[in-house]
C-alpha cells in the first residue's frame, strides 16, 4: 500500500495567517459603504483558477446559452459512462430528459474510478467526530465499504428502485449508505438528524420506503442523539412498509432491536464480499429523493436522477470551489440537506477531491472547534453558511485568533443572503483578506449551483451572488414574465432547462406544475420562489422567499407545516406564523395562536407548545415567538393578513392598507399582546 494517506498540505500562503489581520470586534462596517466595494480576484489567485478572468467567464457563458446541448455534451465527457447518450436534453416544458439512452453509475463516477491511478491511496474522506476522534478513508477503503454496504443492502432485500430512508449522524457511513444506494440504483432519501419521530414516519410514508439505515446515536454539543429510538417511534403505530432497519454502531447508547427488523451495521458487514459491481442505470433512473418545505403543510420530495444531477454536481464544484488536487475541501453542511448530498458527497467526490467532514456542533467544547480543524487539518476550502458566521462574529474574534488559518485559499457560503457585515467578518477575519468568497445561490430543486462568483473570474460585492453559472439563464421578471431593467425588483426565474434540475415531485406531478410552473406558464419559465434584483452590472442580488417559506438559519420551513403543527395540540384552536427578524438565524418563527374555548394562555402552554412543534417537526421549527390571540386579522373573505403579523412580530407600528380587514380591535389586541 503507498504510503500517501492524506493530501500535501497546502503551500503556506505568502501574507501573514489571517488571525493576524483580524478585525477588532469594535470594527463596525456601515452596510452602505460595504455595499459599493468591490473585490477583484488577486492576479495570483486568476493566473491558476479554472476559471482565470471575466472574459473567459461571459465567452463561455455565451456559448453554453447558445448552444446548450453542445456546451454539456462537452460537460459530459468528464464523467464516466458505461454507454453513451442519443440526446442531451429533450424539453416538453416542464418535463426535461438529460442524456436519454445513456447509461452509467453514479458510485462507479464518485468512487471506483479514482481507485484505477495513483489516486486509490489519496484521502477521499478526512472525517472528525465531536468527541475529537478521526479517521482518513482512502479511495480505495471507500470503494470497498461502498461496495459491501451495497452487498448488505442487497442481502436485506434492497433492489433497483426501491426506496431507502437514511437517518444518521454525520459520519463517513451516511456517505457510504448513499453511494451504495447508488451501487445498486436504490433511491436514498436522507432524513437530517435533526428531524423528529414524526417527520421519519410522515417520508417514510410518502416515499414508500421499505428500510431504513440509522445509527444508535449521534453526538451534539456532548449530548446523544437517540435516532434508533426515534426511528423505533415512527415505526411504532405500523403504518409505514419499514421491513428492515439497519443500525450503525456510533454513540454506543442502549438500545432496542426489534428482532425480525433491526440488523446490526457491523454484523452485516461480515457477511458479505467487497465484491458488487456498480449496476448500471439509466441517465434518467432515480438518483434520490430529498424532502423540502413549501408552501403546504406537508414537505415535498424533490426528486434528482442520475446522469443531469450527477454531472451538474461535478462541474459546478470543478469550477466554483476551483477545485485543486491537493486542496482539503470542508463543506459545514450536514447530509440531511441538498448541500450535504451535492457538495459533501456526489460533487467532491465525482471531481476525485478530498473531503473533509465534521460530526458535530462548531462551538463544542468550545467556539473555536472549526477554526481548530482547520488550522489542523491544512483545510483549503471552507464551504459554510451566513447563520454560523453571524453566530461567529457573536462569540469573538479571539477564537479564530488562536489558530493559523493560512491554509485557507477559497471562502463560500449558502442558504440565505449574507449580510454585507458578515461578509467582511469572513473576508478579513478568516479569510485574512486574501481568500475570494464565493456566495452561491441555489435550491433543493436547482441540485447545484446556479448564481455564484467564479473565484479567479468574477469581481465580487459583499452581498451579492454575482451572475449567473454555465448554462444558466437567470432573470428577474415582472408578474408578465416580462425581463425587468437594472435595479427594479422582480421574481427569480430560469428561463431554460439545465442538467441537475429536479424531475418531479415524488408521487404528486400536480404539485410539481402548480409549484413551479404555474407562474409563468405561457413562457415555460421555472419559478423559485425568490424575490431579487439586478444591479447595473447584472449581478443578482437575491432578496428572499416571496412565498409562504421561510428560511431559518438556512433552513427552509413552511409556514403551513408548523401551522399544521401547532393546531395539530389539543389547546389550540387556529396559529398562523410567519417570519421575523433574527440576528443570528436571519429569521425566526413567530406564532400567533388562538386557544380552544377554556384553555388558559399562559407561559407554561407557551412551552408546550414550543415542545410539541419540535417533536412534530424538529427543534428548528420550535417557534421564537407565542403570542396568543382571541382572534387573527382577517380579511372580509377569509384570508389570514400575514403581511400585518409580520409588522406585529417584527416589533413595527402597523402600517399600510388595513381597510380589507375584518375587525380592527383585533390589530389593537394583538399589538398589545406580547412575547412574554
Ligand atoms: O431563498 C433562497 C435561499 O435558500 C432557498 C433554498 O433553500 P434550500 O432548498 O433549503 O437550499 C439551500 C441550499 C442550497 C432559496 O430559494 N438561498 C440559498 N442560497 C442563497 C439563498 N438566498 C440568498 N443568497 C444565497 N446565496
Amino acid at each position: 500500500m503507498a504510503k500517501k494517506l492524506t493530501p500535501k498540505p497546502a503551500k503556506k500562503a505568502a501574507k501573514k495567517p489571517a488571525a493576524a489581520a483580524a478585525a477588532k470586534p469594535s470594527d463596525h462596517i456601515e452596510s452602505h459603504l460595504v455595499e459599493k466595494r468591490v473585490f477583484k480576484p488577486s492576479r495570483a489567485f486568476a493566473k491558476q483558477a479554472h476559471v482565470p478572468s471575466l472574459d473567459a467567464y461571459r465567452d463561455e457563458w455565451k456559448r453554453s446559452l447558445r448552444s446548450p446541448d453542445k456546451f454539456w455534451a462537452g460537460e459530459a465527457k468528464g464523467l464516466l459512462w458505461r454507454k453513451k447518450w442519443k440526446t442531451v436534453c429533450e424539453w416538453k416544458p416542464p418535463f426535461a430528459k438529460w442524456f436519454s439512452g445513456g447509461r452509467l453509475n453514479v458510485a462507479e463516477n464518485c468512487v471506483d474510478r479514482h481507485c484505477a491511478g495513483p489516486d486509490k491511496n489519496k484521502a477521499a474522506i478526512i472525517w472528525e467526530g465531536e468527541p475529537g476522534e478521526t479517521r482518513t478513508i482512502t479511495y480505495s477503503q471507500l470503494r470497498r465499504e461502498v461496495a459491501k454496504f451495497a452487498n448488505v443492502l442487497k442481502r436485506n432485500g434492497a433492489k433497483k428502485g426501491d426506496r431507502v430512508l437514511i437517518y444518521m449522524p454525520l459520519i463517513p457511513e451516511a456517505a457510504i449508505a448513499m453511494l451504495a444506494c447508488a451501487r445498486i440504483g436504490a433511491v436514498h432519501s436522507v432524513v437530517f438528524g435533526g428531524f423528529s419521530s414524526e417527520s421519519i414516519k410522515d417520508r417514510a410514508l410518502d416515499s414508500g420506503a421499505t428500510m431504513i439505515v440509522t445509527a444508535d446515536g449521534g453526538y451534539r454539543r456532548g449530548a446523544i442523539v437517540p435516532l434508533k429510538q426515534n426511528v423505533d417511534n415512527a415505526l411504532k403505530d405500523g403504518s409505514t412498509g419499514v421491513k428492515r432497519v439497519i443500525v450503525f454502531r456510533r454513540a454506543h447508547n442502549e438500545i432496542h432491536i426489534e428482532e425480525g427488523r433491526d440488523v446490526w451495521w457491523h454484523r452485516e458487514m461480515d457477511y458479505v464480499t467487497p465484491d458488487c459491481p456498480p449496476a448500471e442505470q439509466e441517465s434518467e433512473d432515480p438518483l434520490f429523493i430529498l424532502y423540502t418545505s413549501g408552501s403546504t403543510g406537508k414537505p415535498k420530495g424533490i426528486l434528482h436522477t442520475t446522469a443531469g444531477y450527477l454531472l451538474g454536481a461535478q462541474v459546478t464544484t470543478r469550477n466554483v470551489f476551483d477545485l485543486r488536487p491537493d486542496d482539503v475541501y470542508w463543506c459545514t453542511a450536514d447530509v440531511g440537506w441538498i448541500t450535504g448530498h451535492t457538495y459533501l458527497v456526489y460533487g467532491p467526490l465525482a471531481n476525485g477531491a478530498t473531503v473533509l467532514m465534521y460530526e458535530g456542533a462548531p462551538n463544542w467544547p468550545e467556539p473555536d472547534r472549526f477554526w481548530r480543524i482547520i488550522a489542523q487539518h491544512g483545510v483549503t476550502i471552507l464551504y459554510t453558511a451566513p447563520t454560523a458566521i453571524r453566530a461567529f462574529i457573536k462569540w469573538g474574534n479571539e477564537w479564530p485568533a488562536k489558530h493559523d488559518l493560512s491554509s485557507l485559499r477559497l471562502l463560500g457560503t449558502v442558504g440565505e443572503p449574507i449580510n454585507p457585515e458578515a461578509w467582511m467578518w469572513y473576508h478579513q477575519v478568516i479569510g485574512g483578506g486574501r481568500c475570494p468568497i464565493v456566495d452561491t445561490w441555489w435550491q433543493t430543486e436547482t441540485g447545484a449551483i446556479m448564481i455564484t462568483p467564479l473565484p479567479g473570474a468574477t469581481p465580487t460585492k459583499p452581498g451579492t451572488a454575482t451572475l449567473p453559472f454555465y448554462g444558466v439563464d437567470a432573470a428577474i421578471v415582472d408578474d408578465a414574465g416580462r425581463e425587468l431593467g437594472a435595479n427594479e425588483g422582480g421574481k427569480l426565474v430560469v428561463r431554460k432547462p439545465w442538467p441537475s434540475m429536479l424531475r418531479g415531485v415524488w408521487g404528486d406531478p400536480k404539485r410539481y406544475k402548480e409549484q413551479y410552473w404555474t407562474e409563468y406558464s405561457k413562457q415555460g419559465f421555472y419559478f423559485t420562489g425568490d424575490g431579487a434584483r439586478r444591479d447595473e452590472d447584472g449581478y443578482f442580488w437575491i432578496t428572499g422567499r416571496i412565498d409562504d417559506v421561510l428560511n431559518v438559519a438556512g433552513h427552509r420551513l413552511g409556514t403551513a407545516e408548523v401551522e399544521s403543527a401547532l393546531v395539530s395540540h389539543e389547546a389550540v384552536a387556529e396559529a398562523a406564523v410567519v417570519g421575523c427578524p433574527d440576528e443570528i438565524k436571519g429569521q425566526g418563527v413567530a406564532a400567533f395562536v388562538t386557544l380552544k374555548g377554556g384553555m388558559k394562555a399562559d407561559k407554561d402552554l407557551k412551552e408546550k407548545l414550543r415542545r410539541h412543534v419540535s417533536e412534530m417537526i424538529g427543534p428548528i421549527a420550535k417557534p421564537d415567538q407565542i403570542r396568543f390571540t382571541d382572534a387573527l386579522p382577517k380579511t372580509r373573505s377569509g384570508k389570514i393578513m400575514r403581511r400585518l403579523l409580520k409588522q406585529i412580530a417584527a416589533g413595527q407600528t402597523v402600517s399600510g392598507d388595513t381597510t380589507t380587514l375584518e375587525d380592527l380591535n383585533v390589530l389593537a389586541r394583538l399589538q398589545a399582546a406580547d412575547d412574554e
